[in-house]
């Protein structure tokens, strides 16, 4: 059975079991920010089992792509070395939100794997959480699996629900006891069934997780219990497609093989066995699919993550014996085997290539240098291995390599950590992860001392959704205090001076997201008052106050006057709105290609980054702020309407990427364009007022950055212009319209004169020459003249000097002159005179004494020097040192 076909008949099962069928979210979750990647199927639902996201549905289905690389669920380091782990695969999962329980999503899983898929019963194996009886029973009475099939698993990793069998997406968020489902391979691969010794094995792979959703698991550990029971189950697509293909690693699987092969063809390398093209194969996924998801490499959080994947796939590319960009190379491949499945894969395949490349080119500049430290290293240290000991029966402590160079090879040659210890574990050898650590964080506090960071951390709150005001107001009157947070923990009570959060009932301050930053403002009581810096969510739906109070006492409970700083608020609103505008006018002047790829819009300006190929031009750029402004003088109302997502979508409303939406979508048309937004807006077109492009520029291979403002900045911005060039005029003594034709006219006039001067310059250092021939000297019948000419630049020394040539006849000449503090030497001697001095030597005497060296034929020499104060002494010193010469 094909990989897509399991895909596809698993939705089909469920949606014949009353299932909805749901899209694959993106790879980075919307608004969540203990979450890097989406890890798991749940992970879109979050808000759902948490019941704070009501759905018209409470059963669900989906296929969804998952990277699990960072943060909780990590396989990073695994990958290439074990059978079944990748960076990337895809979950297929049944949901249920309050309906089904431990029964149906046993006997569906159970009915699903044995008739659908026709897996042998008895080849099956399962797990369930030591305490969980119920489902224990419902396996053994209901379904029949035998008694040394079903495993009981405990709490083996070393705390109350810290279990295999205990399941939860991140440190906080929903979690339960789960039951998972295995299948053995066979005899013939060692391993042995979960909970036992050799688990670890490849004989018995987990093929399913039934999570029965049961608590939410806050910072402190406490667990609450959901407000309704729930279903989580996840399916790695690559795990049941080796068992439904009969082969035991998911390697071999045909959605693989492609890629396997095509990773050999691009590194020459015919052993389709061997285990980099397979971390080539799974990184290629991983990278490809967080690019079309809006990762771009970088340094930090999500684009650090993708660059250490890149990086990895690319040593194990030289490994093999490239040194150059291959990588990229295989994204093609990879559209042509799942371009079908996730079209959006398909319409990016130029983007990720464009990226790929310059990541690739980047880090092979480097690869080579660090790799041979790391060589050398590991080398030295092999070389001081103590030699085995016959009889000794522990085995040797591994080999260490220096935290140091580790961080040396991450600082300098940008080797991420995972990737220096990818290449010592292949030789047995551990990394200091410590000292590196440790490095890292003395490097840390320096960039921090440098400059302050703002730090999110997450804040632990379980009360209701605070409801938001700020669409229609900007003023609310008796905002309550449901919670107060210092120093990151929650408090009932903050005093002047204070650093705090501030969640209330409801408010009128929009919470950053969407691009949009965050409201400023006041909370105040009669006798306080806290100002409100920055504005972010705590959670989704919950709007955190952030900023410090500065007089008087607050405590939970208490009543406040919300104020939004308005000024601020209306530039932020009509930057966002324009923002809008310029997107439909971009994809009117670029083509439909142009598509978000990230914003940030605060009270100063839109700054808007996009898909394009290549930077706008001027007559670009032109239109579109014709476009944009001519929107803005049709003062349009703007029209807010909530309605489904599907219908919006097919309404032509566009939805941004890193927007997380329900099913009920907000959806603003402003002039022709029609958006979903969740953001604040001016009510008519024409408040943006005039809407001005200050900046177009490229921030990736294939993204481009404008940056662009609007109302009183634009008018503040025309007026400087104004100003500039009224002062510019002034200077030039002409009406503003003369300016360029008048600068245009002196730089012509310059260049006159400047040629001018070069002639006059030449005319004067040559009657000075000529004066020159008062100083000449006879030293044994050659005329020797060693003079400084002011004034002179190397061309007019040389004309000056074959001057004197010419009117001397057999004479020796060396002319010197400072420029700048710099001394420049030409000496010339006449045919005959040249065969007793050379004209080399004559410079070289000089240029010596000046702190320099020159060379040049016998009978024309050039020289430079620094120490113009001993110019004179060494001129004078010339007629002697010829008589010596000659004598
Ligand atoms: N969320 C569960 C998992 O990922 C099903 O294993």
């Amino acid at each position: 059975m094909k990989a897509a076909d399991i895909r596809s008949k698993f939705l089909r099962f469920f949606e014949s079991k009353g299932h909805t069928i749901v899209r694959s979210s993106s790879l980075v979750p919307a608004n969540d920010p203990t979450l890097l990647f989406t890890n798991s199927g749940m992970v879109q639902f979050k808000d759902v089992f948490l019941g704070t996201d009501p759905r018209p549905y409470s059963r669900a289905t989906s296929a969804q792509r998952s990277v699990r690389a960072g943060g909780k669920h990590n396989d990073l380091e695994n990958v290439g070395y074990t059978a079944r782990h990748h960076t990337f695969f895809e979950m297929l999962g049944n949901f249920s939100f309050g309906d089904y329980f431990k029964r149906d999503a046993i006997h569906y899983a159970w009915e699903l794997l044995t008739q659908v898929y026709a897996l042998p019963a008895d080849k099956l194996w399962v797990t369930v959480y030591h305490e969980d009886d119920e489902a224990y029973a419902i396996w053994a009475n209901e379904v029949g699996v035998p008694a040394e099939r079903i495993i009981r698993i405990g709490d083996n990793k070393g705390a109350r629900y810290a279990s295999d069998n205990f399941w939860q997406m991140a440190d906080t968020g929903p979690c339960g006891p789960c039951s998972e489902i295995f299948y053995d391979h066979g005899p013939e691969i060692w391993g042995g069934p979960p909970g036992s010794p050799d688990e670890d094995g490849d004989r018995y792979i987990e093929i399913w997780n039934l999570v029965f959703m049961q608590f939410n698991r806050d910072a402190q550990g406490n667990m609450t219990p959901l407000p309704k029971q729930c279903v989580d189950t996840g399916m790695g697509l690559e795990r049941v497609a080796a068992v439904l293909q009969h082969v035991h690693s998911n390697y071999e699987i045909d959605l693989f093989q492609t890629l396997i092969k095509a990773a050999g063809r691009e590194t020459g390398v015919s052993d389709l066995g061997n285990n980099s093209l397979k971390v080539i194969a799974d990184h290629i996924r991983a990278c490809s699919f967080l690019i079309v998801d809006g990762v771009i490499p970088g340094n930090e959080g999500r684009g650090y993550v993708l660059r250490r994947i890149v990086r990895r796939a690319i040593r194990h590319g030289y490994k093999l014996g490239r040194r150059g960009a291959f990588f990229h190379r295989l994204v093609g491949d990879l559209v042509a085997e799942m371009g079908t499945a996730y079209p959006e894969l398909a319409e990016a395949r130029t983007r990720v290539t464009d990226i790929l490349r310059q990541e690739e080119e980047r880090f092979f500049e480097t690869i080579e240098n660090g790799m041979e430290i790391l060589d050398a290293t590991i080398g030295a240290l092999e070389a001081g291995r103590p030699p085995a000991v016959a009889g000794a029966d522990a085995t040797p402590a591994p080999l260490v390599l220096s935290g140091d160079i580790a961080f040396k090879l991450h600082d300098t040659y940008g080797f991420p950590l995972d990737l220096t210890a990818d290449v010592c574990r292949e030789r047995g050898i551990v990394v200091d992860e410590v000292a590196f650590d440790a490095a890292m964080t003395r490097q840390r506090q320096q960039a921090r001392a440098a400059g302050k960071f703002k730090m999110a951390s997450a804040l632990e709150y379980n009360g209701a959704k605070t409801s938001f005001l700020g669409y229609d107001a900007i003023v609310a009157d008796d905002a309550r205090i449901v919670a107060l947070y210092a120093d990151g923990t929650a408090v009932e009570r903050i005093v002047a001076g204070q650093d705090a959060v501030i969640v209330l009932d409801h408010t009128p301050f929009y919470a950053e997201s969407g691009g949009q930053v965050g409201d400023q403002g006041v909370l105040s009581t009669d006798l306080a008052r806290f100002a409100v810096t920055d504005t972010l969510k705590v959670q989704a739906d919950v709007v955190g106050h952030h900023g410090m109070l500065e007089q008087g006492e607050l405590a939970r409970g208490d009543v406040v006057h919300a104020t939004v700083d308005g000024v601020r608020r209306a530039r932020t609103a009509r930057n966002h709105s324009a923002t809008h505008l310029m997107h439909k006018a971009l994809r009117d002047v670029l083509g439909g290609h142009v598509q978000q790829k990230g914003s940030l819009v605060d009270a100063d300006k839109t700054r808007f980054d996009f898909a394009h190929h290549s930077p706008l031009s001027a007559e670009e750029i032109r239109r579109i702020e014709e476009l944009v402004n001519a929107e803005v003088l049709a003062n349009a109302p703007a029209v807010i309407r909530s309605m489904a997502y599907d219908d919006a979508v097919k309404s032509g409303a566009m939805a941004l990427f890193g927007e997380k939406y329900g099913d009920e979508v907000r959806v603003l048309d402003l002039g022709s364009s029609r958006e979903l937004c969740g953001g604040t807006h001016v009510s008519r077109t024409g408040d943006i007022g005039l809407f001005k492009v200050l900046a177009e520029t490229g921030v990736a291979a294939g993204i481009r950055r404008i940056e662009a403002i609007t109302g009183d900045n634009s008018v503040r911005f025309v007026q400087g212009l104004d100003q500039r060039l009224g002062a510019a005029a002034a200077a030039l003594k002409v009406p503003p319209a003369e300016v360029t034709q008048r600068i245009l006219q002196q730089q012509e006039q310059l260049r006159a004169l400047e040629k001018e001067l070069g002639q006059l310059k030449s005319k004067v250092a040559s009657s000075q020459g000529d004066d020159l021939l008062a100083q000449v000297v006879d030293v044994s019948g050659v005329q020797v003249l060693a003079a400084q000419l002011d004034g002179a630049d190397p061309k007019v020394l040389r004309e000056s000097v074959d001057r004197l040539k010419d009117k001397l006849k057999h004479a020796a000449i060396v002319l010197g002159t400072v420029t700048d503090g710099r001394v420049s030497l030409v000496a010339g001697v006449t045919a005959d005179a040249s065969k007793q001095v050379k004209a080399g030597d004559l410079v070289n005497f000089v240029a010596q004494q000046v702190g320099g060296k020159g060379g040049g034929r016998p009978d024309l020499a050039q020289a430079g020097g620094t120490d113009a104060a001993a110019l004179p002494a060494a001129l004078a010193a010339v007629p002697g040192w010829i008589e010596a010469l000659l004598a």
